[in-house]
């Protein structure tokens, strides 16, 4: 079973969905991989309280990248609610395969941008959404 999910990763990192930016998000977020140096930025657009667009973009490892570009399917149409209610497992779930401990940085890489991301939101922040962690 592992293997069709292997296969759903790597048709993922070979042909990413929703990959690119969004002019004006509602909610941007970059943030890095302190272990590799790795990127993934998130750009979503809100239209009456639901993710109605969001892009993907940045640098990583199959993991990383693949991870990416389900997490933006997997959050098309949720609302700020769904999405701060998203955990860790709901994206081992989406990836579907086992991960060691440093593999599994990189499948939560786009998890953190976007915490990160909505946990800046509605504040007055001064300095971009950028990090690592
Ligand atoms: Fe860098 Fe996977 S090796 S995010």
């Amino acid at each position: 079973m592992e293997n069709l999910y292997r296969e759903n990763i790597l048709d993922h990192y070979g042909n990413p969905r929703n990959q690119g930016t969004l002019e004006n998000p509602d909610i941007s977020c970059e943030w890095d991989n302190p272990l590799c140096g790795d990127v993934v930025r998130l750009d979503i657009r809100l239209t009456d309280g639901r993710v109605s667009e969001v892009r993907f973009s940045g640098q990583g490892c199959v993991i990383s990248m693949a991870s990416a570009s389900m997490f933006t399917e997997e959050i098309l149409g949720k609302t700020l609610e769904e999405l701060r209610a998203l955990k860790d497992e709901d994206v081992f779930e989406m990836l579907g395969v086992t991960l060691g401990p440093a593999r599994a940085r990189c499948g939560l890489l786009p998890l953190r941008v976007l915490q990160e991301g909505l946990a800046r939101k509605g504040e007055e922040v001064t300095e971009p959404c950028e990090g690592q962690g």
